[in-house]
């Protein structure tokens, strides 16, 4: 089938070059020229694993092709997908549609034929019922139909998500549109991905009602591992106990420092506002959202409780800096909660981040970059692991003891044992677990 991809960006880049993976014909649109030449070359904007070789074996097959030109790759597509940032308002944080409208206005002009438009974008409930009606300004209803089908991709595991989904949901109102959205999504359901169809409203809602119980799920476990502190118990063998029961599960049930990222901060805000508009406020995902913003900055609370003394004048060196591990995405990182409230307690804070140095430099000021994890540690007080980067787990522990001038270790992410950690001789604190 033939593909237009509308917006480079991470979900239209990882969304494009799987279609064409599975076989389609896709043509990826972008306004910006230099990403365009960018791709052409081979170059990829994002760090995303697996997708570099994905990009490059699809254009060198044929399927997948770049241009700046809506009108290059919306004629003659079977469907559209619209796949442009959606960024916070600065006003009042919510979603912006304005790329989404101009996107819809743009494959108007140019379709020919029945096009099915598709939101791929993470739109607020009732965003494809608009962008029908700014098409309907130009076409006649026959020509079109606007469908939502929302990704469900995490950074990091992105191919893998989108190759072997849990499942695929496409809400539209044709079955015309159904039968285009069962053949771009033929190739996975012959594998058997089960492909949910519900109409508009329901699938924008899935995107958020997912997002925001995963986020609950996150501040759930995060609170049980605070118990687990004050109690003697141990989170992982809580979690494992829960995750048991199938109704529960066992994914998502991982204590951290709080949730960060592109999605779960801004979903879950955005389902708050939705709910509170339509008059069912959501008092969940509410406290949820409250309860993560104060657990990012409190980690700071942690290091100074672990040094047995104020942070103040001390060197802390913070391993890890992007919302998790596989990515360099910096938005909404608990790391940036943590580095500010070290320096307003007084810390001066040296950071390491293997992939993430230079997206963190907008967000992190006055501190020490270090070239390696051990560089960070030489001479600090105390080291905290905000991200769970594997060459952080693969640390030789002995050096890392012997480059801190106090062997103060602050675990966010739980990646060593304790009692292996107390017999190396660590003041080790880590999340949910006894010392
Ligand atoms: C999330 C969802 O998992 C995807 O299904 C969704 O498509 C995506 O948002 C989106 O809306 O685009 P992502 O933000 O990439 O994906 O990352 P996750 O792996 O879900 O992690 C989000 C945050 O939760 C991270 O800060 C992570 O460290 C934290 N987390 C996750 C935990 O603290 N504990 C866990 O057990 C799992």
């Amino acid at each position: 089938m033939r593909i237009a991809m509308i917006g480079t960006g991470y979900v239209g880049l990882v969304s494009g070059a799987c279609f064409a993976d599975l076989g389609h014909d896709v043509v990826c649109v972008d306004i910006d020229p230099r990403k365009i030449e960018k791709l052409e070359r081979g170059e990829i904007p994002i760090y995303e694993p697996g997708l570099e070789e994905i990009v490059s074996r699809n254009v060198t097959a044929g399927r997948l092709s770049f241009t700046t030109e809506v009108s290059e790759g919306v004629p003659g597509a079977d469907a559209v997908f619209i796949a442009v940032g959606t960024p916070p308002r600065p006003d009042d944080g919510h979603a912006d549609l304005r790329f989404v409208h101009a996107a819809a206005e743009g494959v108007a002009a140019a379709m020919t034929g029945y096009t099915v438009i598709v939101d791929k974008s993470t739109v607020p409930v009732g965003t494809a019922r608009e962008v029908s009606q700014i098409v309907a300004r130009t076409r006649d209803a026959s020509e079109y139909d606007v469908v939502s089908n929302p990704e469900f991709l995490r950074e990091g595991a992105a191919i893998e998500d989108f190759l072997k989904p849990d499942r695929v949901v496409v809400g539209c109102r044709t079955e015309k549109a159904a039968a285009i959205m069962q053949g771009v999504y033929k190739p996975l359901t012959d594998q058997g991905v089960p492909l949910l169809i519900t109409d508009p409203e329901s699938a924008e809602l899935i995107k958020y009602a997912a997002n925001a119980f995963l986020a609950v799920k996150i501040g759930f476990i995060n609170e049980i591992a605070d118990v687990c502190e004050r109690t003697g118990a141990d989170v992982r063998q809580v979690a494992k106990g829960i995750g048991m029961d199938t109704r529960i599960g066992p994914k998502f049930l991982m204590p951290g420092p709080g949730y960060g990222g592109s999605c779960f901060p801004k979903d879950t805000l955005e389902l708050v506002a939705t709910a509170r508009k339509s008059g069912a406020p959501s008092r969940i995902v509410e406290a949820v959202v409250e309860s993560n913003d104060n657990r990012k900055r409190s980690m700071a609370d942690r290091v100074a409780d672990a040094m047995g003394a104020p942070v103040d004048g001390a060197r802390i060196a913070v391993l890890g800096l992007t919302f998790k591990a596989e990515t360099d995405d910096m938005r909404e990182s608990p790391a940036i909660d943590i580095v500010a409230a070290l320096q307003d307690k007084g810390a001066n804070v040296v950071v390491h981040d293997p992939k993430g140095m230079e997206a963190a430099k907008p967000f992190i000021r006055d501190v020490d970059w270090a070239e390696n994890a051990y560089a960070a540690l030489d001479s600090a007080d105390a080291a905290v692991i905000v991200t769970e980067w594997s060459e952080y787990r693969m640390m030789d522990l002995e050096r890392v003891k012997g480059l801190l001038s106090k062997p103060v270790l602050v675990d966010l992410r739980n990646l060593f044992d304790p009692a292996d950690m107390k017999d190396r001789g660590f003041v080790y604190s880590s999340v949910g677990r006894p010392a």
